[in-house]
């Protein structure tokens, strides 16, 4: 009672305060680019990511010094020729780490005798941005041949994303190999649906060795990018609807409106409110019942019926929702180690060529 007391007492402080909390984050941490700086304590540290390799900051040093300049500029110059390739270049590696590690996997073309990821239910499609990474590629094989592998490049290119559309900035540790094989069951086993409640969300990050903490704060990624009305439709037919908020059901109203009058082709935006911009908006949404897909929803549902990660679920999305760089820095770390997450020990990686197919058979 005491607990659901303060949580209460939370929310409310987060929706009065949370929009000014927002903008005295940005704008105290501006580095100098468009994102705001957050420390990380992993300096030097070498991480493992299975398989032999170690990971750490340092690993195109000397190697290939441009990686990270080439991929930076190539990300600016596709988010300013279209604003949703931040959001899609963000997925792409999430949606590449859920699969057997950061392996670059998401990338491999389906061939006669090949059958990669990408006609998984969670990517058909859905996923974008492929091109981009093709052209990034191109240009880091011209600078420095079979250096930068595919799974780093997503890495990279997912830090860029969210710093250019003004969220953190954090030290991507490189040195990932690439795979030679993809798995589409994986893809459709690992990742999680739209429909999923809190205790499936955080089942299947706990799969992967991620947390409810981190399946919270990286659930902020939908602050930026948008969504197919197949992706909410269940929101429309009143999953995750939170009692008592009016302005829950004019959203949704305008929701049904929008697929209604597109025959279910239109997209809708994750963050309403500011969609363009990396902030702390996604949490505040949730706290008034403007979340777009019923799993986003899900993160702020009445813990009545629910246990103990429900609850934790519940209070990060208030705290996040209140003060931006605590989500800020919760996300970065979360970045951190979801990007650790390794292909299974004695699989075989290289460093692909072009990262729609395995070097062999290029
Ligand atoms: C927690 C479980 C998650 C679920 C159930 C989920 C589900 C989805 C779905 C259904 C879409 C819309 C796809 C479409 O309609 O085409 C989407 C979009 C997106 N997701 Fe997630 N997601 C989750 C976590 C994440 C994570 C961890 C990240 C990144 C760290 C992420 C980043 C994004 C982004 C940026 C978009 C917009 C992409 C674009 O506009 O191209 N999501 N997600």
């Amino acid at each position: 009672m005491a607990h659901s007391t303060t949580l209460a007492l939370v929310v409310l402080m987060a929706l009065s305060f949370s929009a000014a909390s927002a903008t005295t984050v940005n704008k105290s941490c501006i580095t100098g680019s468009a994102g705001a700086a957050v420390s990380i304590g992993y300096g030097g540290a070498r991480a493992s990511a299975g398989a032999g390799v170690s990971l750490g900051a340092d690993v195109y040093r000397t190697t290939c010094p441009r990686a990270e300049e080439i991929v930076r500029a190539a990300v600016g110059r596709a988010v300013a020729a279209d604003p949703r390739m931040a959001a899609s270049l963000l997925r792409l590696h999430f949606h590449d780490c859920f699969v057997n590690g950061c392996d670059g996997s998401v990338l491999l073309d389906d061939k006669p005798f090949f059958i990669g990821e990408k006609t998984a239910v969670p990517n058909a499609n859905s996923l974008r941005g492929f091109e981009v990474i093709d052209a990034i590629k191109e240009e880091l094989e011209r600078e420095c041949p079979e250096t930068v592998s595919c799974a780093d490049l997503l890495a990279i290119a997912a830090r860029d994303s969210v710093v250019v559309s003004g969220g953190p900035s954090w030290e991507v540790e490189v040195g990932r190999k690439d795979s030679r094989t993809a798995s589409l069951q994986g893809a459709n086993i690992n990742l999680p649906a739209p429909t999923s409640g809190v205790a499936t969300l955080v089942q299947r990050f706990r799969n992967v060795g991620l947390s409810a903490k981190d399946m919270v704060s990286l659930s902020g990624a939908h602050t930026i990018g948008k969504a197919r009305c197949t992706s909410f439709s269940a929101r429309l037919s009143g999953v995750g609807v939170s009692s008592g908020a009016s302005k829950d059901q004019t959203f949704l109203q305008s929701l049904q409106q929008l697929c209604t009058a597109s025959a279910g082709s239109a997209l809708a935006h994750l963050d309403l409110a500011t969609p363009a911009t990396f902030d702390n908006q996604y949490y505040i949404n949730l706290l008034s019942g403007d979340g777009l897909l019923p799993s986003d929803q899900a993160l702020a549902s009445s813990s009545a019926v629910a246990g103990a990660d429900q609850d934790l679920v519940a209070s990060l999305v208030a705290t996040y929702a209140f003060d931006a760089s605590v989500f800020f820095q919760d996300f970065a770390e979360s970045m951190l180690r979801m990007g650790r997450l390794a292909p299974s020990v004695g699989t075989s990686g290289e460093v692909r060529r072009n990262c729609r197919v395995v070097n062999s058979s290029s």
